[in-house]
């Protein structure tokens, strides 16, 4: 697992959220069942207890404010390094603890790679519950189709206690501006957009592992 490479004895270690955040988790377990010390922060209920099941300290961000790396993954990369997350709705907190850590690496493979975010997947929003279909309706006019997201026949609900409303943009070519846009829609909590976070992204194909890193 090459992005736990760079987790150093006494760190703070932010931990995403995810199929390949999971993966990445089970294996700082063994690092920590090898010896390593580092002190974890976890961006949902789902990581801290998969972390606990395999042996991580998870703290709080409120005794770590600062993180020193944190391992995630993401639902779409482009060039520039910018993001697409939230699929796995753990956007607002994995958003929180990406702000508040000196290194944030992504971890993707190959098919994550987009030329434009938004091309392949829509954007996922955390909206309050209250207010929904005024929400979605607002955000509609931002040129979107808008979806509430389900789960098991009911809307999926965040660790915040939030919705999700997952929004088709298409191609995305004013990614800050939609960020802004969005996120000053009166009911938006936050939205998948994670622009100018991340440091490296370690992508994995079939002819192996590379690293992209921020410029
Ligand atoms: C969780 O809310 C997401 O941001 C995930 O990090 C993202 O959806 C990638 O998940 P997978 O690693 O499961 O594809």
């Amino acid at each position: 697992m090459r992005a736990a490479e760079f987790v150093r004895d006494g760190m703070v270690v932010g931990l995403g959220t995810g199929r390949t955040a999971a993966f990445a988790v089970r294996h700082l377990g063994e690092m920590a069942g090898e010896g390593m010390s580092f002190i974890a922060v976890s961006t949902s209920e789902a990581t801290s207890k998969l972390a606990a099941s395999v042996g991580i300290e998870v703290s709080t961000l409120d005794e770590h404010p600062a993180v020193d790396l944190t391992i995630d993954g993401a639902d779409e990369v482009d060039p520039g390094l910018e993001l697409i997350k939230g699929k796995g709705g753990a956007l607002l907190r994995e958003k929180i603890i990406a702000a508040s850590t000196s290194m944030e690496i992504i971890v993707v493979d190959e098919a994550k790679l987009v030329d434009c975010l938004g091309e392949k997947e829509a954007l996922p929003v955390e909206v309050l519950r209250f207010g929904l279909r005024s929400t979605m309706s607002r955000l509609t006019v931002l040129g979107c189709t808008a979806s509430l997201r389900s789960s098991g026949g009911a809307p999926f609900v965040t660790d915040n206690g939030n919705y999700i409303v997952d929004c088709a943009f298409g191609p995305i070519r004013d990614p800050a501006g939609l960020h802004s846009l969005v996120n000053c829609t009166p009911g938006v909590v936050d939205n998948g957009l994670f622009l100018g976070m991340a440091k490296k992204v370690v992508v994995g194909g079939p002819e192996g592992v590379r690293i992209m890193e921020r410029k």
